[in-house]
């Protein structure tokens, strides 16, 4: 990200997920009435909006959303009540599930920039307690985030579901380890982690249409950096005190969401990894 200007990326996603109603009901998967307050920070003019964000865009913010939403209302079903937000950008879960996260926190971790500007944005609207934790992952030491988190309220021993949805793609190799480390130090027992990521082959040997899809987050200062192996990364993530649950690409996730046809149009090369604190030995 740029430090002087709200993520473009953030405002990007959630007018992909705002625009869920051009999608027919049954494809309909995660509702965001908030989203589309930020297509003027997604800098594009409204008339062309609906061929910057195709059906196969809003499709996969569809089942990226709806597949995190699950995790992170099942953790809130069975009585979790911390849930932080690693990149939270313009993620509007705090006011879409208000009820559902009554006496619930939400700690939404990020970018100075971006965090202003989604302050204002929704300076008006009641949703969840949330509280607001300014961090540039790859400037401040993350090793301290636990500390600052409890300076707002997180309770260490108390378990916490860490959503760190579209945020890896973008940081650094060593942002990455230091930022598991960070989560694993502030999760106990029972706390959960939900991430999306790119296969690592498919940025080393990215396709046609992926080339146009990075160079157009580069040309916004926000570069596609980093991905997992899917193959290694149960084994990355239990070095870091994790086991993983679910490792899913996003047509199979897609597949068990939408019709086949549906299902076939979203992206090959993301997965979505669940994950929970692994119980000490
Ligand atoms: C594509 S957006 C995703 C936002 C949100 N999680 C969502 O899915 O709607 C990427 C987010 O990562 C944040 N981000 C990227 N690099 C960061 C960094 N170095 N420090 C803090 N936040 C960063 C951006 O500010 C932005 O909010």
């Amino acid at each position: 990200v740029k430090n002087d200007r709200p993520s473009v990326t953030a405002a990007w996603v959630a007018a992909c997920r705002g625009l869920y109603a051009l999608l027919p009901e049954r494809e309909q998967l995660a509702r965001d009435d908030f989203g589309t307050r930020f297509l003027a920070a997604a800098q594009l003019p409204n008339v062309v909006t609906r061929k910057i964000f195709p059906r196969r865009a809003l499709l996969y913010m569809q089942v990226r959303t709806r597949v995190i939403d699950d995790v992170m209302l099942d953790f809130v079903r069975s009585g979790g009540r911390q849930i932080v937000l690693l990149g939270a950008g313009f993620d509007c879960r705090a006011l879409r599930f208000a009820r559902e996260l009554e006496g619930s926190t939400m700690l939404e971790v990020d970018h100075p920039a971006t965090q202003s500007k989604k302050r204002r944005v929704l300076a008006h609207e009641r949703g969840a307690r949330t509280e607001y934790v300014a961090w540039n992952f790859e400037s401040r030491p993350l090793a301290e985030l636990p500390s600052e988190l409890a300076r707002h309220g997180h309770d260490r021993t108390k378990p916490t579901c860490t959503i760190w949805e579209g945020v890896t793609m973008y940081l650094t190799p060593r942002a990455i380890d230091e930022t598991l480390r960070c989560v694993r130090d502030y999760s106990v027992s029972g706390s959960r982690l939900v991430f999306n990521y790119t296969d690592r082959a498919r940025l080393d040997r990215p396709s046609f249409r992926d080339c146009v899809g990075a160079r157009i987050v580069a040309a916004v200062g926000e570069t596609f950096r980093f991905g997992f192996d899917p193959i290694t990364l149960g084994r990355y993530l239990d070095e870091r005190g994790f086991t993983l649950e679910r490792n899913a690409p996003f047509r199979t996730l897609a597949g068990e969401l939408l019709d086949e046809r549906a299902a076939r149009t979203t992206a090959n090369n993301r997965f979505i990894a669940i994950a929970s604190r692994s119980d000490p030995p």
